[in-house]
């Protein structure tokens, strides 16, 4: 470890202070000494959540004032690439929420500025760090199921997260996208870190089954295809329950996991042990909030591991690209370009 780093919130929305703030608290390694939230009730809040900590009502005030190791980026997407361009202008390193950004062209921007700063950009890739996903991981490496050849990931809302100003969730120009980017990009690197190969093809299905009105989808199926393995996302926030499903199917079994249910179908069918909390419950997740920090951590300490995250984050959005693009046109099957063809070369320092 590198001694103590002092960070700053910027962003103290419902998942800065759920599902972030306990976990920098328990940090002896980090600790958040600002925050920016440009709502006065939100500045409140965090001046009677942390001790002695410095308000700003916007990420400029913020950085001319302070002298920051890393900042930690929750705003609504359309605040993500401007605070980073801010944080990347004053050498400070970035973790920053899902999505990074929406837009191909404004990533590009963050990614050369992020460059010529030499700063780390770490995309909180959470799901990564869940209950359910370490053990499917741990399973499949077991042999659990033999070679794996189908992945069906099946997220069902009756309707979309609250957040603490209007309802930006399906507001084009502040979320970038409906379902597929609130959802859509989680399943993009759960399924990226399970295939271990790079997609070949993806299609699209966007719709609007109850939000009719709302500028961004609320229903979506997209298919990803890779060389050995075929996926299927369904996300909906026009569901009657709320449920979270992962079918994961290969040579020798299937296995699935309802909620909190974890279960071997097939031949050997049998149920294999329930997950201490289900993968439906909650929006903030503190407890898998931790695998990230320490994985954010990891870049800022160890050279040669950065950029990593900052590639699965390119391919979450280049998949979400070309799902809107596929959507765009009657799902139109889309080739995948290599990422050096759209991000030209490699995103390490
Ligand atoms: N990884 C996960 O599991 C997960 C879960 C929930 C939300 N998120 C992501 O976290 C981000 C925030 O979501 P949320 O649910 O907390 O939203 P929210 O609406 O609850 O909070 C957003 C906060 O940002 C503040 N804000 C808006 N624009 C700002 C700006 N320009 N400068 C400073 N502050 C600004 C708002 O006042 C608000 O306090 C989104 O990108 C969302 O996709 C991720």
């Amino acid at each position: 470890m590198n001694g103590l780093r002092n960070g700053a919130i910027v962003g103290f929305g419902n998942v800065a202070a759920n599902g972030h703030l306990p976990v920098w608290r328990e940090r002896r390694d980090f600790r958040i000494v600002a925050v920016a939230d440009a709502a006065p009730d939100r500045r409140a809040l965090a001046e009677s959540l942390i001790p002695g900590v410095r308000t700003y009502a916007s990420h400029d005030d913020l950085l001319r004032n302070e002298r920051l190791d890393f900042v930690d980026i929750a705003t609504p997407p359309a605040g993500h690439a401007p605070a980073i361009l801010a944080a990347a202008r004053a050498g400070v390193h970035v973790l920053c929420e899902k999505p990074l950004t929406t837009s191909l062209d404004e990533y590009r921007g963050v990614r050369s500025a992020v460059r010529h700063a030499g700063i780390v950009l770490h995309t909180v890739h959470n799901w990564k760090y869940s209950e359910a996903f370490l053990t499917v991981r741990q399973l499949l490496a077991e042999g659990s199921v033999g070679r794996l050849h189908t992945i069906a990931f099946d997220t069902a809302r009756d309707g979309c997260s609250s957040s603490t100003s209007d309802n930006w969730r399906v507001q084009a120009a502040v979320a970038g996208g409906g379902i597929l980017v609130d959802h859509g990009w989680h399943t993009f690197y759960l399924l990226l870190g399970l295939a271990e190969e790079q997609p070949s093809r993806v299609r699209a299905t966007l719709a609007r089954r109850r939000f009719v009105d709302a500028e961004v989808e609320d229903t979506a199926v997209c298919h990803v295809e890779f060389p050995s393995l075929a996926a299927e996302i369904r996300l909906t926030w026009a569901a009657t329950e709320r449920r979270t499903r992962w079918r994961l199917v290969g040579d020798d079994g299937e296995l699935v996991i309802d909620d909190d249910h974890v279960l071997l179908e097939g031949k050997a069918a049998r149920p294999l042990k329930r997950l201490t909390t289900a993968l439906s419950a909650g929006s903030h997740h503190p407890e898998w909030f931790d695998g990230v920090v320490e994985s954010f951590r990891s870049e800022l300490d160890e050279p040669g591991l950065r950029g990593t995250n900052q590639v699965e984050a390119e391919w979450c959005l280049l998949l979400l690209n070309l799902a809107y693009a596929s959507g765009a046109r009657d799902s139109l099957p889309m080739e995948v370009p290599a990422l050096s063809d759209c991000f030209d070369g490699s995103a390490q320092t």
